[in-house]
């Protein structure tokens, strides 16, 4: 064990190693970012080029164990390109029901040879049956960066329109990560922006319920989960200083005093 805080703890392991000591029907949502196997640095040392056919079975193996751990009725929200996604699609479709392929819009990617320019990843929504929990989000309505009004103007109808703003839909364009420095938690370029954790946390889960990423990467899970009181699970294979230093910051009187007990969920002797 890597750390604990007062909802979390996290492993600095390979979540081949971790997954299989975490109890079957025990997680209420898994949040997963994993490597896209496209020769990202991950400042790290981390090889992010394999054979595809290598990474694709590995992948089968992770997706099959959080699949396992995941409750009845819980969620499991899968972060990738949309050319990994039609793969992963078919490698959840088997013990999940699909419920959104989540549109996040991508800036400063690059367009390659004779295809379209790529602008978004997506964000795949799967439950176990039916969902326990589906809390229905809402954005606020969007304003133009010049005036600073409405952008839509609904037809007549705004003044019926809900305080708390529009329903949030499936295709999400404020989600662009941290390019500049001063806001990147390990000066990589690789955590997302806190919002997309953060929402599908939100989305499917209720404070004191079980969040799994076995990809923390620079800790975005992580912060989110804590920030929200639910209980989180991290593993990250490689640097989790960041994360370390990332928690402290946030929540500074939650790092090391752990208020959750999860020797029903983690075998830990295994
Ligand atoms: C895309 S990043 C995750 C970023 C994270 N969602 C965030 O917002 O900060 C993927 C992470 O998976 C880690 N990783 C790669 N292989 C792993 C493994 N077998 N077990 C655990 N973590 C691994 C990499 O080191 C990298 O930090």
């Amino acid at each position: 064990m890597y750390l604990t805080t007062a909802h979390g703890i996290l492993f600095q392991d390979d979540c081949l190693n971790v997954l299989p000591n975490i109890a079957s029907n025990s997680i209420d949502c898994v949040f997963a970012d994993p490597p896209f196997n496209i020769g990202k640095d991950y400042k790290n040392g981390y090889n992010d080029v394999r054979e595809k056919k290598e990474y694709l079975k590995w992948c089968e193996k992770w997706i099959k164990e959080c699949c396992r751990v995941l409750k009845k009725g819980g969620s499991f929200f899968l972060y990738a390109t949309p050319e990994l996604n039609i793969e992963f699609g078919k490698m959840l479709s088997k013990k999940l029901q699909f419920r959104h392929w989540i549109a996040i819009s991508m800036k400063g990617t690059f367009k390659r040879g004779n295809r379209l320019y790529p602008a978004h990843y997506g964000l795949l929504y799967y439950t176990k049956g039916e969902p326990n929990v589906f809390n229905n989000l809402r954005t606020p309505i969007p304003l133009c960066r010049h005036c600073g009004g409405e952008i839509p103007d609904y037809g007549g109808h705004r003044n019926k329109m809900n305080p708390d703003g529009v329903n949030l839909t499936d295709i999400w364009t404020d989600t662009s990560p941290n390019r500049h420095a001063k806001f990147k938690v390990r000066g990589g370029v690789n955590e997302l922006k806190l919002l997309i954790p953060e929402r599908a946390i939100l989305i499917s889960t209720n404070p004191g319920q079980i969040v799994l990423d076995p990809f923390g990467g620079g800790g975005s899970t992580f912060q989110a989960a804590e920030k929200n009181h639910r209980n989180w699970i991290g593993i990250e294979l490689y640097d989790c200083n960041h994360i370390k230093k990332r928690l402290s910051e946030n929540f500074p009187n939650s790092v090391g005093k752990p208020t959750f007990d999860f020797n029903n969920i983690i075998h830990f002797d295994k």
